[in-house]
This record gives structure tokens, sequence and C-alpha cells, in this order.
């Protein structure tokens, strides 16, 4: 039976994937920052499924913890779906250094720390598959959100990296930008009906991506149009637009 390791896995899209897998008949292993809740969702996935599920303790910026998190696991994953994230109201924060420290810790560094200690035991296994969660905010950088957004362009870069080092090392690397999605981290904005998905669109878009071995995925199609045409607006014109 293969297994996914969920990284976030309390995260409202982590929780959607983790059911699209078990209900696909894999070995779960989720780990997140809060132990109660992982084991709620640990419990009702149980149910469920008869799919064995584990639960892990796990601190994207404990970065020095994360080797010793891998190893402590107690299958290795055939596939990591990496979905933890944090944004808050940078229009309101956007002076505050330790919730910019935070943004970057969490959306980039704790992601390249554990992704690298994943990519390593992978590129020697010579097979597996990675999946993070960037953002379409890392397309390119707006006045309301450059902070989260630049954290996840890092993330993106990092995962396009990742993905040439290991294309020839029977290791395969995805990278997701799901556009709007109902969760909590959206809860309270106002979310355009048509551009935004729900987790469980996120989930379907992940398992088939990696299924067919997507480099990159966009949850809705319409975000791929609109990003490419925002990414070719000139600069001289976009920094007046004040998005
Ligand atoms: N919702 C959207 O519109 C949207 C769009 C594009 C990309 N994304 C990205 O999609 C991913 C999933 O987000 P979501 O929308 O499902 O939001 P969510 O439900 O708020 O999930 C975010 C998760 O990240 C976890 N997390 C935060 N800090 C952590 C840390 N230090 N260590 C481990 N886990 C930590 C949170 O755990 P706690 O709750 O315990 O803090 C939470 O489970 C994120 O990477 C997000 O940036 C979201």
């Amino acid at each position: 039976m293969k297994n996914v390791l969920i990284l976030g896995a309390t995260s409202d899209m982590a929780q959607a994937i983790a059911k699209k897998f078990a209900a696909e008949g894999w070995s779960l292993s989720l780990a997140a920052l809060e132990p109660e809740m992982l084991e709620t969702i640990a419990a009702d996935l149980r149910i469920r499924s008869s799919a064995p599920v584990e639960a892990y303790p796990f601190n994207a910026t404990d970065f020095e913890s994360h080797a010793a998190f891998y190893a402590s696991l107690k299958t290795k994953p055939d596939v990591v779906v990496a979905a933890f994230g944090y944004m808050s109201d940078q229009e309101k924060v956007r002076n505050d250094l330790a919730d910019i420290r935070r943004t970057i810790d969490i959306n980039f560094t704790g992601m390249a720390t554990m992704l690298s200690v994943i990519a390593d035991d992978f590129e020697k296994r010579g097979s597996g598959a990675i999946a993070a969660i960037s953002s379409v905010a890392g397309d390119r950088g707006r006045q309301s959100n450059y902070i989260y957004g630049s954290a996840k362009a890092g993330l993106t870069v990092f995962l396009s990296g990742l993905r040439n080092r290991l294309a020839r090392k029977g290791v395969h690397v995805m990278t997701v930008k799901p556009g709007f999605v109902r969760t909590k981290m959206t809860e309270g904005l106002e979310l355009p009906g048509i551009l935004t998905a729900e987790p469980e669109q996120v989930a379907k878009a992940v398992y088939k991506g990696l299924e067919k071995k997507r480099n990159m995925v966009y949850v809705l199609w319409m975000w791929r149009c609109i990003m490419l045409m925002i990414r070719h607006i000139p600069e001289f014109i976009f920094k007046k637009m004040g998005m």
C-alpha cells in the first residue's frame, strides 16, 4: 500500500487532500502543529477508511527538527504533500517585523528546509513525488500582499529548482497554485465566486496532477490566463494600478 505524508494536515485544503488519498486506498501520515485537532482529523479518517493513518507533531518553523521529524516516520512516504502556510492582513500589519518574519519563515524557509530533507531521501531511493502548495500571489508583487507573495515566489522558484535537480533521478516535483480557495485562511475576505475553488476541487486537482506528473497546477483554469495577463502588464503601468 502506498503512503502519503501530508505536512500541515490541519489545513482545510490538506484535510480534503487526505480524504481523497484515503478514498483512493493510500495509507496516510499526517503531520501538523496542533496535536488535538490533528488527532481528531486522524480519528475521523480511520473511521472513514480501512487504510492506516499515523499522526505526527510537526512545526514548520522548528527548522532544526525537520531531519529528526522525517527520520521518526514509521513509513517512508511515496508522495509528500506540503500544505502548511500563513497569511496575515498585510495592509494592516505591513510594518510588523515579527509578522514579516513569520510569513517568510512558514511559507518559504520551513518549506525549503523540510522539502530538502525529503528530497535527499527521495533522490537516494530514486523515486517519490512532492506536491507543494504555493500561490498565484507569488507570480507578481502587489502592494496589498507582497510579503506573503514574495515568500510564495521564493517557494515557487525553490520548487522549480528542485524539479530541475530531481527530474533525472526518478523524483517528481509539482507546484500547486490554487487561486482563491474557501478555507480558514480566506475567512472574512470577499472572494469572487467564479474565481474561488472549494478545498475538494484542490484535492482532486492535486491527486490528478500527481497521477499525470504535472509540473504546475492551477486549480481553476481561469487563473492561468489571469496570471499570464498580469505578468505581462508593463511595470510602468502596473506600479500605478495599486492592486
Ligand atoms: N486559501 C487560499 O485562498 C489559498 C490560496 C493560495 C494558496 N494557499 C495556500 O494553501 C495552503 C493551505 O492553506 P489553507 O487555505 O488550507 O489555509 P488553512 O486552513 O489556514 O491552513 C494553513 C495551515 O498551515 C498550518 N501552519 C501554520 N503555521 C504552521 C507551522 N509553523 N507549522 C506547521 N503548520 C503550520 C496551520 O496550522 P494551525 O491552524 O495549527 O496554525 C494550518 O493548518 C497554504 O500554503 C496557503 O498559503 C491558500
